[in-house]
């Protein structure tokens, strides 16, 4: 059985990426490290808590990750990623504080001693930036070799960014962690824009929440509805909300959902292209051994297993 850590700036998508995962059950949810992006990292962390408990799975343990990359003094959310998750990260909806607190070991930490105690069954899924993993690969380089793989949610290799015509999100909050993480020849999976904007939710699918009636269906139900508003406004060519890191989630464990490019990427870390992902001219060829970028998706296979998931979890 699989092992899974999750490294969150635990939004709403990420806090849908959080169901899927304790409703996978081929893999067993170990961790999740905190990270900043949709909001401060502290508050990351206190979602992931506050969303466990609501799940009831307090059994899952919460890891403080670093508050910013290490080019920048310091972070300070996006007006954009307010409209988006909120201010508080999940649509502004109240939910009760979780009774415990973060670990004392630090993510980065958390990623090297799980690498060394479960090898190739380790899961690593980060749906923020890659700082955090970078730290954990600079610190301790043996893991790139011990793990089984990571499938990051970021980046866009066939379609714009989000955050402007080159870079998304994720990747733009911290360029030279995703280039030192693409070049570190650890074993990686990009899911990026490619196909997180191809996996959509709306609110019929909210509303089959609603009807459970249990505490975390209402409370999921009114998050998401927050987003797919707010995607209504920001992106409304698509037609709902991006389910970007759940998807993450489910290709970490059924590769299948996608076909890939095996590339040797690169993030532009400088000038207008900063943020961008795309394939290393410098090492075009040499055979690319470790990395693998989604550009399709079995859309409608995914959300069959997403809603099948998430309503059986809500249930209980
Ligand atoms: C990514 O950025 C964050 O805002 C979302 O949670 C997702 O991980 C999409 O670009
Ligand atoms: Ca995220």
């Amino acid at each position: 059985k699989y092992k899974m850590i999750l490294d969150l700036d635990t939004g709403i998508d990420d806090a849908l990426a959080i169901a899927y995962a304790l409703a996978t059950p081929e893999s067993d949810l170990i961790g999740i490290v905190s990270s900043y992006g949709n909001i401060l990292v502290e508050q990351a962390a206190q979602n992931s808590l506050d969303l466990l408990e609501l799940l009831g799975h307090t059994e899952v343990p919460v890891f403080k990750g670093l508050s910013h990359s290490s080019t920048t003094e310091k972070f300070e959310v996006m007006k954009i990623s307010q409209r988006i998750h909120g201010v508080n990260g999940i649509g502004e909806v109240k939910i009760k504080k979780a009774d415990r607190k973060v670990e004392e070991m630090s993510g980065p930490d958390f990623f090297i001693e799980a690498a060394h105690k479960y090898g190739k069954d380790l899961l690593i899924v980060p749906t923020g930036p890659l700082t955090n993993l970078a730290a954990a690969i600079k610190k301790d380089p043996e893991i790139i070799n011990l793990i089984g793989r990571v499938t990051m949610m970021g980046g866009a290799l066939t379609v714009p960014g989000n955050v402007n015509a080159v870079t998304e999100a994720n990747i733009n909050q911290d360029p030279e962690a995703a280039d030192f993480v693409f070049r570190s020849g650890i074993p990686l999976t990009m899911v990026g824009l490619d196909v997180t904007t191809r996996t959509l939710l709306t609110v019929n699918e909210t509303k089959q929440w609603r009807k459970l009636n249990t505490a975390s269906s209402s409370a999921y139900a009114d998050i998401v509805d927050y987003y797919i508003d707010a995607y209504k406004e920001t992106s409304p060519h698509l037609g709902g909300c991006a389910l970007h890191d759940p998807l993450a989630v489910a290709v970490a464990v059924e590769p299948s959902l996608v076909s890939t490019l095996n590339l040797n990427m690169k993030v532009d870390t400088k000038g207008a292209y900063a943020g961008r992902t795309i394939g290393d001219e410098t090492r075009i060829n040499e055979p690319a051994l470790t990395t693998k970028a989604a550009v399709n998706v079995d859309t409608d296979r995914f959300l069959e297993e997403f809603m099948e998931k998430l309503i059986t979890l809500f249930q209980n």
